[in-house]
């Protein structure tokens, strides 16, 4: 599904990964742990195509990124990856609703399937009943619950997360939690997940360990 080939980068001639390789298979769920500025964000912004490695290669469902031209890219993105953020990043002036809404919006998808997608996400995430409220007007808990029902709408094959329980106490980091490895069963979603917690580092099927933009080791779970 996920495949990375010594891809590396660098900063103003400052390495930031460093022959980074590493594959992921379908459905799994891999944490990503490491120490600040080791160059998880970095990583995990190549393989959602906003940033590009300047050596190796990221093949994503056969898909050879760096082949792939602006428009290809942006187009593989919108339809395969889904992207969940430590500070939520919901649009402040839409709803519930129509966060959840827009990914498909981008993809064309008609108004009666956007409707009933969004529709049974909310439900899902406990959030059908605030899906005509403002993000300014949800509780933390709720706005994340929000951002994963975004970033799993257009069904996607792949979801990034950055530290997606680093703003929630535990129990919504928990709840939070449960609703994506559930969700991911069911979508048979592959998962790479940055993570300073050690309960979402137990709901992944591996754990990569991050040093100094390499990747130093990588456990099995389960
Ligand atoms: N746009 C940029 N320009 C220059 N340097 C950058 C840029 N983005 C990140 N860096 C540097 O690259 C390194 C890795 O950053 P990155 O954001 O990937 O770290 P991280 O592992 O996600 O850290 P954290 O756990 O604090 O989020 C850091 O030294 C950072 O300062
Ligand atoms: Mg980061």
């Amino acid at each position: 599904m996920v495949d990375v080939r010594q891809l590396s980068k660098n900063y103003r001639f400052q390495p930031v990964l460093r022959d980074v390789s590493f594959a992921i298979e379908t459905g799994k769920r891999v944490a990503l742990v490491g120490p600040s500025g080791c160059g998880k964000t970095t990583l995990l912004n190549c393989l959602g195509g906003i940033d590009r490695g300047d050596h190796g290669s990221i093949t994503i469902h056969g898909l050879k990124l760096e082949a792939l031209t602006l428009e290809e890219l942006t187009l593989m993105r919108r339809k395969s990856i889904g992207t969940i953020f430590q500070f939520f990043h919901l649009l402040p002036t839409l709803s519930v609703f129509e966060n959840v809404e827009f990914p498909l919006q981008l993809l064309g998808i008609q108004p009666a399937e956007r409707k009933a997608r969004v529709s049974e996400l909310l439900d899902r995430v406990g959030l059908f009943a605030k899906q005509a409220s403002l993000p300014t007007e949800l509780s933390g808990g709720e706005m994340q619950r929000t951002a994963i029902a975004r970033a799993l709408v257009h069904r996607p094959s792949l979801v990034l997360a950055d530290e997606p329980t680093g703003n929630l106490d535990s129990i919504n980091g928990a709840k939070a939690l449960d609703l994506l490895a559930e969700l991911s069963d069911e979508y048979k979603i592959t998962m790479l997940m940055v993570t300073h917690s050690h309960e979402a580092t137990h709901i992944c099927d591996h754990v990569f360990e991050m040093n100094d933009g390499m990747i130093t080791s990588s456990i099995k779970n389960k």
